[in-house]
C-alpha cells in the first residue's frame, strides 16, 4: 500500500481481547477451536478491506495457578485453540485478499519447521503468509518443550537472529524458475537452480534446501514485536513489520523514529518497514454508546477475576491485597517480563489508584493501548497518529467478537475513506503489494 494510506491490521482472536469479552450477549456462543467463527471473522475482516489477520500464540495453557482467571479464561492465555498455520490454511480457502499472519517462537521451534511451513502458507493463500517472529513471552511454554525454565533474553535474542537467518536463506533455495515440470522433456526442476544452504552457526546446522518452491513473496512477510534494545535491533535487521504498544502518542512518535532509525545500520531504507500500533477500539454511534459498552464489558468480570488478571499482569499475585485500598508500592525491576508492568505500576502511582481501579484500567486493552469514543473521533486520534510519525498503521482489536470489528468497519473505516486515509481497494493479490513492500530478490539467483 503506498505510504500514504495506513495499515489496518485485525486481532484474529475469536475470543477477543477483552477478560469480560465471550460473556458479553452479543459476543459468540462456543468460541473455543471454532471454524465456523474463525471464517466469520476473515470474511467480516476482509470486506471492509483490512489488510491482514493476525494471530498472537504461545504454546503453553497460562494460569494455571490462578484458579478464578484460569476458569473464566482471558485472551491471551488460549486454553481452546487452533495451532495458527493450520488455521490460517482453513482460511487462505476461504478468502482472496487478506493477509494471514501467525505467530511462531524462535526459541521452541527449529527454522526449518518454520520455513516450510510459512513457504506452505504463501503457496496454498497466493502469497498473503506473514510470520510473526517471536522469542515466546510466557516462561512456562519452556516446560512443553524439554527445559526446566524460560532460555534466557541474551540467548533467546542470540538465536532468534541466526533463526531468522537461517529461514530467509531457506526461502532462497530455489531460483524463482526452478519447477518447469515439462512433462514433454520430463524435466521436473532445473538441478543448476536450486542453492544448497550449508548453514553452520552457533545454534543450527541446516543443509537444505527446503522442500518447496520458491514462494509468491519470495519471503513471506516477516512481523516482530520485541520492545527491548537487542529486540528493536532484531527487527531492524529482519522484519518487514513491527507491531509497537506504546501508550500515547509522544512514546509511539519516539518508537516509531527509533526503530525506523536503525534501519540503515542494517542496508535498509526507512520504507522497507510498517510499523502497527497495537490498539482496542471502543467505538460507537455515539460517545455515550462506546461508554455504555465499555462499562458492560467492565462489569462481566467479577473482583476475583480482575485481581488474578492484575497478578498475571505483574507477575506476582495480587490475591491477599484490599481491593479499596491504594495499590502497594512494588520494585518495578520485580513485576512481569516485559514492560507491561513498569508500566502499570506507574500508572497506579502517579494517579493514586486502589487495587481495584488498577485491574479495572487494564482490562479493556491488557495493558496496552486503547481509544474510545464516535466515530469522529476514532478517526481524529487515528489521523493525528499516522500523519505525525506515530505509526503506519494499526492493529486493532475489536471488542465484543464479531459485533465490534463490524462496527469499526460500518462506522470508522468510511471516515478514514472520506479522508483519503484508508484504501478503497486491494492494491494487489499479495499481501506484500497491499503493504506497499518489494518482492525480495534471491541473492543467490539475481536476475
Ligand atoms: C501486538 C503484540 C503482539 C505480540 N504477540 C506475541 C505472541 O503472539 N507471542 C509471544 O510470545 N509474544 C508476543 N508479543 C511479545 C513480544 O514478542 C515481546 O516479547 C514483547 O513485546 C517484549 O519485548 P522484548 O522481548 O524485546 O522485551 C507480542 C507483543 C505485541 C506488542
Amino acid at each position: 500500500m503506498p505510504m500514504n494510506k495506513m495499515v489496518l491490521a485485525a486481532n484474529a482472536n475469536a475470543a477477543g481481547s477483552h477478560v469480560g469479552e465471550w460473556r458479553h450477549p452479543d459476543a459468540w456462543d462456543h468460541p473455543a477451536a471454532n471454524i465456523r467463527n474463525a471464517v466469520r471473522l476473515a470474511q467480516i475482516a476482509e470486506a471492509g478491506k483490512f489488510d491482514l489477520l493476525f494471530l498472537a500464540d504461545g504454546n503453553g495453557v497460562r494460569q494455571l495457578d490462578k484458579p478464578d482467571l484460569f476458569r473464566a479464561t482471558s485472551p491471551s492465555d488460549r486454553p481452546g485453540v487452533f495451532e495458527p498455520v493450520t488455521l490460517l490454511s482453513a482460511l487462505a480457502m476461504a478468502t482472496r485478499h487478506i493477509g494471514l499472519v501467525a505467530t511462531a517462537t524462535t526459541t521452541y521451534d527449529e527454522p526449518f519447521h518454520v520455513a516450510r511451513r510459512f513457504a506452505s502458507l504463501d503457496h496454498i493463500s497466493g502469497g498473503r503468509a506473514g510470520w510473526n517472529l517471536v522469542t515466546t513471552s510466557n516462561p512456562e511454554d519452556a516446560l512443553n518443550f524439554s527445559h526446566s525454565e524460560h532460555v534466557a533474553r541474551d540467548t533467546r535474542y542470540a538465536r532468534a537472529g541466526e533463526f531468522a537467518a537461517v529461514v530467509k536463506g531457506l526461502w532462497d533455495s530455489w531460483a524463482d524458475d526452478a519447477f518447469p515440470q515439462d512433462k514433454a522433456s520430463g524435466t521436473f526442476l532445473r538441478p543448476e537452480k536450486v542453492h544448497m544452504l550449508d548453514h553452520a552457526g552457533e545454534h543450527f546446522r541446516v543443509r537444505g534446501p527446503l522442500n518447496a518452491p520458491r514462494s509468491p513473496q519470495g519471503h513471506p512477510v516477516i512481523f516482530s514485536a520485541g520492545q527491548s534494545e537487542t529486540g528493536k535491533d532484531l527487527s531492524a535487521q529482519h522484519a518487514d513489520c513491527v507491531f509497537a504498544i506504546e501508550g500515547n502518542l509522544a512514546n509511539a512518535q519516539r518508537l516509531y523514529a527509533d526503530i525506523k532509525g536503525r534501519l540503515p545500520k542494517f542496508g535498509r531504507a526507512a520504507d522497507a518497514m510498517r510499523i502497527l500500533a497495537g490498539v482496542t477500539i471502543f467505538v460507537g454511534e455515539t460517545e455515550a454508546e462506546a461508554d455504555a459498552l465499555f462499562q458492560e464489558l467492565e462489569d462481566l468480570v467479577p473482583p476475583a477475576v480482575g485481581v488474578d488478571y492484575l497478578s498475571k499482569m505483574l507477575g506476582r499475585s495480587m490475591r491477599d491485597l484490599p481491593l479499596d485500598e491504594p495499590m502497594p508500592e512494588l520494585d518495578e525491576e520485580h513485576v512481569g517480563h516485559t514492560g507491561i508492568g513498569k508500566a502499570i505500576l506507574r500508572v497506579a502511582r502517579e494517579e493514586g489508584l486502589t487495587v481495584r481501579q488498577t485491574y479495572q484500567r487494564i482490562l479493556p486493552q491488557m495493558g496496552g493501548n486503547m481509544f474510545k469514543g464516535d466515530a469522529r473521533r476514532i478517526a481524529d486520534i487515528m489521523e493525528e497518529w499516522f500523519t505525525t510519525g506515530g505509526c503506519d498503521g494499526f492493529m486493532i482489536a475489536a471488542p465484543v467478537v464479531p459485533t465490534g470489528l463490524e462496527r469499526f468497519i460500518r462506522l470508522v473505516v468510511p471516515e478514514l475513506r472520506r479522508r483519503g486515509l484508508f484504501r478503497e481497494e486491494y492494491e494487489g493479490p499479495t499481501l506484500r503489494d497491499n503493504l506497499g513492500l518489494a518482492r525480495p530478490a534471491n541473492p543467490f539467483f539475481p536476475s
